[in-house]
């Protein structure tokens, strides 16, 4: 078995899960081994290619499943394309290039890229990664194209003016004062291709996250989403307490910028590492499962999603399910989406009860 075959594998059945047909489950397994390039040849009995943090085995590919009520579920895939070396410019380079590949096949412009690619994509980069890409997997064979890249790729201490700089080029002059207090800027995002209204994404790390601190996060304009923001925090957590918080990884927030001259974001997605905060997968199941309920989403797909990732047991193991999100766009009914991992290397064995509750004591 080869990291391809079993990633593409994965992909496939995940995609029959959400209602693609086998036609397009096969294209898009196809596309996943073509972006991984010459690693998805590599045996799962040789080590994961590099030390990528994009997932926790170092997997280079992570899926997930975006839900909304009343439709299937959405099927993506993150996946670092440089994965074959440690090198930030190797890897930005062979990203870069496949992105272009996918740009010039699909006949999408990768404009905002270029705009702002020397700020992240620099001759000496720093920072934690040059370039990831996922893909959104509609019905009809054509993926929508996201790109995320590091903001402490011309150092760490720059990251806040690497932003503005970023910002400012694409027409969101007063984007970064917009945002709230952060401990750090994991990544920086940008839709590429047919999107009706394509985001620049900023994403802010917190840490000690509280439910009492999580209303005071949301920037984009419109109404309720804070309350409805508090209540996932709780669900997906399990953290009550509203001064109880986040002792493990922890949350970030998300700010979406579509309409240049705005100041503020018109979206707002949470991330909760629910990994850290559930014993084993059942318990993040049943975590995500009273989520959906929450927005009138079926949860079915999803404990589908996971007998298509693996045979093992939910319970034996924790971090197949590695977030959960919900997501506020102006305009839109919420989504929320699970992060589901492919677990090619390793699983994680289920943390004891005593210990999780002694970190969040
Ligand atoms: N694995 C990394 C993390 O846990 C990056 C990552 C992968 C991530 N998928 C994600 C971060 C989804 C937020 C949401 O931070």
């Amino acid at each position: 078995m080869t990291l391809g075959d079993h990633t593409g594998g994965q992909l496939r059945r995940l995609c029959e899960v959400a209602g693609l047909s086998a036609a397009d489950a096969g294209s898009y397994a196809r596309l996943l081994v073509d972006v991984l390039g010459p690693v998805a040849d590599r045996p799962l009995t040789v080590p994961p290619p590099n030390r990528t943090f994009l997932s926790d085995d170092h997997t280079p590919v992570e899926f997930s499943l975006s839900f909304r009520p009343g439709a299937d579920p959405t099927v993506r895939v993150l996946v670092e394309p440089g994965c074959g070396t440690d090198r930030l410019l190797e890897a930005g380079r062979v990203g870069l290039a496949q992105v272009r590949a996918m740009a010039r096949r699909w006949g999408f412009s990768t404009a905002s890229l270029d705009e702002v690619g020397d700020l992240f994509l620099p001759d000496t980069p720093q920072g934690a990664l040059a370039l990831w890409c996922a893909l959104e997997l509609p019905p009809g064979g054509v993926p929508r194209v996201k790109v995320y890249l590091d903001p402490a790729a011309s150092g760490a201490e720059h990251s806040g003016a690497t932003l503005r700089e970023a910002h400012r080029r694409l027409g969101h002059l007063r984007a970064f004062e917009s945002l709230p207090e952060a401990d750090g800027y994991p990544f920086f995002a940008l839709d590429l291709g047919e999107w009706s209204e394509p985001r620049a994404k900023v994403y802010l790390r917190h840490e000690g996250l509280t439910a009492g601190r999580v209303g005071s996060l949301v920037r984009c304009a419109g109404g309720g989403e804070e309350r409805a923001m508090v209540e996932f925090f709780r669900a997906a957590s399990g953290i009550e307490e509203s001064d109880a918080g986040l002792t493990g990884r922890p949350g970030l927030s998300c700010h979406a910028f579509t309409d240049a001259g705005s100041a503020r974001p018109s979206g707002f997605t949470l991330h909760v590492p629910v990994r850290d905060y559930a014993p084993h997968d059942a318990e993040a199941l049943a975590r995500a499962e009273g989520v959906l309920r929450d927005q009138g989403i079926d949860g079915d797909p999803l404990a589908r999603a996971l007998g298509a990732l693996t045979p093992r047991r939910p319970e034996d193991g924790v971090g197949l399910i590695a977030y959960l999100a919900l997501a506020h766009q102006r305009g839109r009914t919420p989504r929320v989406t699970a992060y589901v991992s492919s677990e090619a290397y390793a699983v994680t064995p289920p943390t004891d009860r005593a210990s999780l509750a002694a970190a969040a004591g």
